[in-house]
Formats: C-alpha cells, sequence, structure tokens
C-alpha cells in the first residue's frame, strides 16, 4: 500500500511516498529556517504564505522522486493537530483537495503520532508495549503505548516544552534560530562541567524547562558581573565564544539528564515496556542519541518534520481498522491532544 503523507504543521513543507508505513519511496522536505533565522523565530503569517507557494511543487516532486502517477497512490495522509493554525489550513486543504480531485481515501493524522511512526521507517520494528518520549517544539511528553495506534499521556510538560527551552536559551546566548542543532554545535567545543544548572523538583513523570532558561539566563547575568535587571537580548553582546560553547554545553547536558531521569522514573513504573522510542526534532541531539544507547531513534533526516512519518502513521491506522474521514469536512485542530 502506497501513501501520500503531506506535513505543513509548523515551518515545513513536506511531503513523502512510503509504502507499507516502511519503505520510503521519496521523502521531500522544504525547510523557511532561512527565512525565519533572520527573524529569530517563526512569524505564523510568513510560514502559511511558503506552505502556499511550495505545496504542490513539493507533492509533485514527492510523487515524481518516488516514480509514482496518481494511479499507484492508495490513500493520502496528512497532518491536521496540532500545529500552526494558518500552517495546517494549507496542508489539510491541499490534502482535501487532491483526495477529492484523485478519489482517494484521506487520513488525518495527529503530528505527535507522526512523530512516533518516525521510529517505525528504518531498522528493527520496537516491540509493544512501549514508552516514547516525544520531544519537539511545543511538545514534552511520555507516552505509553500498548499496541499500534493506542497512546496514554503518563507525563508532560507542565510550562516551556524542551525544544522550545533549546531554542530560548540559543536567544540568549546569541546563538542562531532553530536553537537545537546550533546549541549542540556551540556545545561540542564547550565544558559540560563549567556551570552547575539546577534540576526541575517535579516528582512523578511530569516535566518543566521554564525554570531552566531561567538558571541559564541568572548564571550568564552572574558570570557578567551584571544585575537581573540587565536585559536577555544584550547578554550576547558581552559573551566569548568560550563562555557561550560552555553555557550550551552545560544546558544541553542538564537538558539530557532531566529528559533521562524521567525516562527512567516511567521506565520503573511499567515494568512492562518492552521499548523505548525517542521522537520529535530535539532527538537528533547527539548528547541524547549517546545518553540513551538502548532506546530507538529515528534515522537522524527522520526527525524533524517530514512526510514520511505522517505515512508511517496513516498506515497504522489503516492496519488498526481506522476508517478514512470525509475530504469534505475534515478539521483542523492547533492544540488537541493525542489522546483524543
Ligand atoms: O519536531 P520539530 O521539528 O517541530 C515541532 O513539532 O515542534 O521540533 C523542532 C524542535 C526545535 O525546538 C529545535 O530547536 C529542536 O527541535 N531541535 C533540536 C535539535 N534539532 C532540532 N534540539 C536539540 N538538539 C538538536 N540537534
Ligand atoms: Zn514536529
Amino acid at each position: 500500500m502506497k501513501i501520500l503523507g503531506i506535513e505543513t504543521s509548523c515551518d515545513e513543507t513536506a511531503a513523502a511516498v512510503v509504502e507499507d508505513g516502511a519503505k520510503i519511496l521519496s521523502n521531500v522536505v522544504v525547510s523557511q529556517i532561512d527565512i525565519f533565522a533572520e527573524y529569530g523565530g517563526v512569524i505564523p503569517e510568513v510560514a502559511a504564505r511558503s506552505h502556499l507557494e511550495a505545496m504542490m511543487p513539493v507533492v509533485n516532486k514527492a510523487l515524481s522522486d518516488a516514480g509514482c502517477t496518481w494511479e499507484d497512490i492508495d490513500a493520502i495522509a496528512v497532518t491536521h493537530a496540532p500545529g500552526l493554525l494558518g500552517s495546517l489550513l494549507i496542508g489539510t486543504l491541499t490534502a482535501r483537495t487532491l483526495a477529492i480531485l484523485h478519489d482517494k481515501p484521506l487520513y488525518a493524522v495527529h503530528h505527535l503520532k507522526s512523530h512516533v511512526y518516525a521510529n517505525w521507517l528504518s531498522g528493527e520494528k520496537p516491540a509493544f508495549p512501549l514508552l516514547a518520549l516525544v520531544i519537539s517544539g511545543g511538545h514534552t511528553q511520555i507516552l505509553y503505548m500498548p499496541a499500534h495506534n493506542q497512546f496514554e499521556i503518563i507525563g508532560t510538560t507542565r510550562d516551556d516544552a524542551v525544544g522550545e527551552c533549546f531554542d530560548k536559551v540559543a536567544k540568549i546566548l546569541g546563538l542562531p534560530y532553530p536553537g537545537g542543532p546550533s546549541i549542540a554545535k556551540a556545545a561540542s567545543e564547550g565544558d559540560a562541567e563549567k556551570c552547575k544548572l539546577p534540576h526541575p523538583k517535579i516528582e512523578g513523570l511530569d516535566f518543566s524547562f521554564s525554570g531552566l532558561k531561567t538558571a541559564v539566563l541568572r548564571a550568564v547575568q552572574k558570570e557578567l558581573g551584571l544585575p537581573i535587571s540587565h536585559p536577555s537580548y544584550d547578554l550576547k553582546n558581552h559573551l566569548s565564544e568560550k563562555q557561550v560553547a560552555d553555557f550550551a554545553a552545560s544546558f544541553q547536558k542538564t537538558a539530557v539528564e532531566i529528559l533521562c531521569e524521567k525516562l527512567a522514573l516511567a521506565l520503573e513504573q511499567h515494568p512492562d515496556v518492552q521499548s523505548v522510542v525517542i521522537a520529535g526534532g530535539v532527538s537528533a541531539n547527539k548528547a541524547l542519541r549517546e545518553a540513551l544507547p538502548e532506546a530507538y531513534f529515528p534515522a537522524p533526516a527522520l526527525s524533524g518534520d517530514n512526510g514520511a512519518m505522517v505515512a508511517a502513521a496513516a498506515y497504522y491506522e489503516i492496519i488498526s481498522g481506522v476508517e478514512p474521514t470525509d475530504p469534505y469536512s475534515l478539521n483542523i485542530y492547533p492544540r488537541i491532544s493525542i489522546e483524543k
């Protein structure tokens, strides 16, 4: 079964053709990073407009790279939640129109589910029941999955997502958007022991990352001998390259430790678990990959947003008995939970 997956939930316009939820026939991703690096973050209206321009060329390239015509496509899958409203609209309107035009069944997929299923696109398949640590720019959750397409949220962030924390700390340090990769790069030259940062005092499986961001801010101010009233946007002008590298390394080490601690606690509480999968943009992080050698990680190119994971998630919905959605009435949900 060949599925065309379409993804536009944030700032990547993506489409892919995947066979039987595992074999990637094509995977086209057009990133808007260059546009938003200039602004230091995503501007939703600009993202939506860029999706509109890139969408059909990306879909057509996904089909031609796969050597497919519409005849060969068995179903269309699209991200309908959660994400930026305008961005989700472009992807879903495209998928709805194509489904009607080419008379294909349409599947609406939750973005975090897609991230989890990026782990079924290469290598050995994870065994159930499993724990999924979903770490992206908008979410930080631990999910318990007893079987395909079944998700229970057992831990979630009470404030910022871990990816958001990487992005905010990068801003403080004057590193370019998106923060995750630039923190990782700077950290590779730094001393992670240089600055001791606190772990949040939250019992159980929930996370908190806003305190860590503030702790970095205070540590930088202290290092520079500046008062806490000194504006965060100006700190980068006073930091040396070595100081930036040391703060990046210390922050990354602490963030990785926090994720690993919660995951260890979740495993303790769920002794039936057979495997652990890591999903979402932050799963690209090398230090995290090294800290969790037993866990499943997506291929680095599939950690971030892409269409292949959407197609894979839809495949497992189909074999779990999920019915296609009505292309005339499919809605978008910028904030809906994976459990809904
Ligand atoms: O999954 P994703 O591409 O988009 C969302 O669904 O949010 O995740 C984006 C997030 C950003 O916060 C970005 O800084 C982070 O993933 N990220 C990383 C790395 N690459 C991307 N964080 C840490 N280390 C990385 N190498
Ligand atoms: Zn994502």
